[in-house]
C-alpha cells in the first residue's frame, strides 16, 4: 500500500492542521478541568515550550524524510508544520508575557537582562519571525526565490539557540535528559544536511575532472 494518494489528497493538509491543534485544544480543555496540576501557569508555559521545539524537529524532518523514502510530496506540509512552530512559540511567549510578568514590559525588559535563558528564547523568537512572516506564497514572489531560501537558512540556526534556551532553563534543575536527547535529534537531522553537502561538493570537483 502507498501513502502518496493520501499525501497528495486535498483534504491532507486539513487533517494535519487539525493533528497539530490537538495539543492546543488538550491545553485548553485541561484548563477549564483543573487537569494541569498544582501550577497550571508553570505546566502552560512549559507545554507550549516543548510543543514549539516538538514541530521544530517535525518541520527539520521534512527535507531528510522526503529524499530518503523518496516522497517527494511530504514539502507541501513543511509550511504548516513551520507555521505550527511558530504559533506554539506565540503562545508560549504569551504564557510567559501574561503568566510570569503580567504583561508589564519594564519587567520583561528586566528579565531579559537578567536571567540568559530568557534572552536566549526571545532570540528564538526573533528568529522565527521573519520566517512565519516570509512564509506566503505572495512574500516569495515579493522576496525573490534565491532571497527566500537565503533568509529561510535562519531555521538552521533555531535548533542551536533552542536547546540552549532550554539547556539554560534546566540548569537551574540539574535536570538534562531531555536536552540531550533534543541534542541527539538535532545533530542527526542537521548533520544528515552536511552530509549531503559534502557528498554533492565532492561530486561536482569530480565531474570537472
Ligand atoms: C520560540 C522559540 C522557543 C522555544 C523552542 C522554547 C522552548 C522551551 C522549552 C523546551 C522549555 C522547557 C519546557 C520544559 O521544561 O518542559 C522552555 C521553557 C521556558 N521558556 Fe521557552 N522557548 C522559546 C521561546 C521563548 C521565549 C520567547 C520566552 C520568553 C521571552 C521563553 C520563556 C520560557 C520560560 C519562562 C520557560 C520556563 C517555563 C517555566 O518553567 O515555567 N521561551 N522553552
Amino acid at each position: 500500500m502507498t501513502l502518496r494518494p493520501l499525501l497528495l489528497s486535498p483534504n491532507a493538509k486539513w487533517i494535519l492542521n487539525l493533528v497539530m491543534a490537538l495539543p492546543l485544544a488538550w491545553l485548553v480543555w485541561a484548563v477549564f478541568n483543573d487537569a494541569l496540576g498544582a501550577n497550571p501557569a508553570e505546566a502552560l508555559s512549559r507545554s507550549t515550550g516543548d510543543w514549539t521545539l516538538r514541530f521544530l524537529v517535525l518541520v527539520l524532518a521534512v527535507t531528510p524524510l522526503r529524499l530518503i523514502t523518496r516522497t517527494p510530496e511530504l514539502i507541501r506540509f513543511r509550511r504548516s508544520i513551520g507555521l505550527a512552530a511558530f504559533f506554539y512559540g506565540c503562545l508560549h511567549l504569551l504564557c510567559y508575557a501574561w503568566f510570569d510578568q503580567n504583561l508589564d514590559m519594564a519587567d520583561i525588559a528586566k528579565d531579559l537582562v537578567k536571567r540568559p535563558f530568557i534572552w536566549l528564547g526571545m532570540l528564538c523568537f526573533v528568529l522565527m519571525l521573519p520566517l512565519a512572516l516570509t512564509s506566503s506564497n505572495a512574500a516569495i514572489r515579493w522576496l525573490g526565490g534565491k532571497r527566500w531560501l537565503q533568509l529561510h537558512k535562519l531555521v538552521y540556526a533555531l535548533p542551536l539557540f533552542a536547546l540552549l534556551h532550554f539547556y539554560w532553563m534546566r540548569a537551574g534543575k540539574n535536570n538534562f535528559a531531555e536536552v540531550w536527547v533534543y541534542a541527539f535529534i538535532f545533530g542527526v537531522l542537521l548533520g544528515y544536511r552536511v552530509w549531503r553537502l559534502i557528498r554533492s561538493r565532492r561530486l561536482e570537483k569530480q565531474n570537472h575532472l
